[in-house]
């Protein structure tokens, strides 16, 4: 099947959430209000765009496996749907003794795409299930660098410029198994994202709701409920999380603009999914104040970091968060 047609679906292939979700606005990319939500850090879906329209015509499975080149790409194992994002500089080993330990939930392994394809084309249910996840660079082969140089840079570059946000970091290909699921997480970065998967998100000011690992732990950044067995008991304001969510269509572009949370899923037997993303830096920030909820996380990190770093212990940052408010600040 090409890429660029629209795929059928029903409410059977999306997974099940007991929070409640509102529809992230659709709007035509020529559509000023776009800008208005990209200003207020909101989110949006950009349609009819064309911004990656030669991976949405041509990047079948079949061209990705004759073009994406001979070097090996970054593939990701797991053992259930969830290919949760974890950070190898804050594990614990011999070279790292302040890290932490842990034991990484997915694998991370070098695949030529051939051996890549043939696993995903073979999956059986049980087995463990992978997601490429490469970095579009110079490794990839002559035909997708020529594609990647034909998408609509004059669009994105206009948004990078009209609203100030830093230089692009890097695009990244997603190339996914029906029902993969990338587990709830921020970013410090502007987003771009097209398309098919299903796409969850959750504003700044979730962040209570939405229980952050600490920020030295390799699941930084990431929310430590389990949105299939969530623990009401350790995690109880989960029950008043309220969300957004949209399907991304081909042709469609997702705005996830930066610190708001996302859970990206593939359709469940809606066939692979192929994606690309766009990662921009944070512009210099002046901050506003009243503090706006982004940059109230990205102050709370910076404050967790400094007493890691001056307590050196990431046990006692607790205590002395906790000196500070109880009987103090939480009235
Ligand atoms: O699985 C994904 O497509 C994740 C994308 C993201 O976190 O930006
Ligand atoms: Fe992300």
């Amino acid at each position: 099947m090409a890429n660029s047609e629209k795929k059928q679906w029903d409410s059977s292939q999306l997974r099940k959430y007991d929070f409640s979700l509102e529809q992230i606005p659709r709007l035509h990319y020529k559509d000023p209000k776009i800008d208005e939500l990209i200003k207020q850090n909101l989110p949006v879906l950009i349609t009819d765009s064309n911004i990656v329209k030669p991976a949405i015509e041509k990047w079948t499975l079949e061209y990705l496996e004759r073009n994406l080149g001979s070097a090996g790409h970054t593939v990701y194992v797991s053992r259930n749907h969830k290919f949760k994002f974890y950070d190898d500089k804050k594990i614990l080993n011999k070279n790292n003794p302040k890290g932490v330990e842990f034991s990484p939930p997915t694998k991370r392994a070098e695949m030529k795409v051939f051996e890549f394809m043939k696993r995903l084309r073979e999956w059986k249910r049980g087995e463990k299930r992978v997601y490429l996840q490469q970095i579009l660079n110079s490794t990839v082969g002559p035909a997708i660098v020529e594609d990647y140089m034909n998408f609509d840079w004059r669009y994105v570059g206009e948004k990078k410029n009209k609203h100030n946000w830093g230089e692009l970091t890097s695009n990244l290909l997603f190339i996914g198994m029906e029902g993969n699921v990338t587990p709830c997480h921020y970013d410090e970065q502007q987003n771009f994202f097209r398309p098919n998967p299903r796409c969850i998100l959750f504003a700044p000011d979730q962040f209570e709701n939405l229980y952050p690992h600490p920020v030295h732990h390799p699941h930084d950044r990431q929310s430590m409920v389990d949105f299939d067995r969530p623990d009401y008991t350790k995690f109880p304001k989960f029950k008043n999380v309220k969300g957004y969510e949209t399907i991304v269509e081909p042709g469609d572009v997702l705005y996830i603009p930066i610190y708001w949370w996302h859970h990206v899923e593939s359709l469940m037997r809606g066939g692979p999914t192929i994606t690309v993303n766009f990662w921009y830096k944070a512009g210099p920030t002046s901050l506003e104040y009243p503090l706006r909820d982004h940059q109230k996380v990205s102050i709370m990190r910076n404050v967790e970091k400094m007493l890691l770093e001056v307590l050196q212990d990431p046990k006692e940052v607790g205590p002395l968060l906790r000196a500070m408010v109880l009987g103090r600040y939480n009235e």
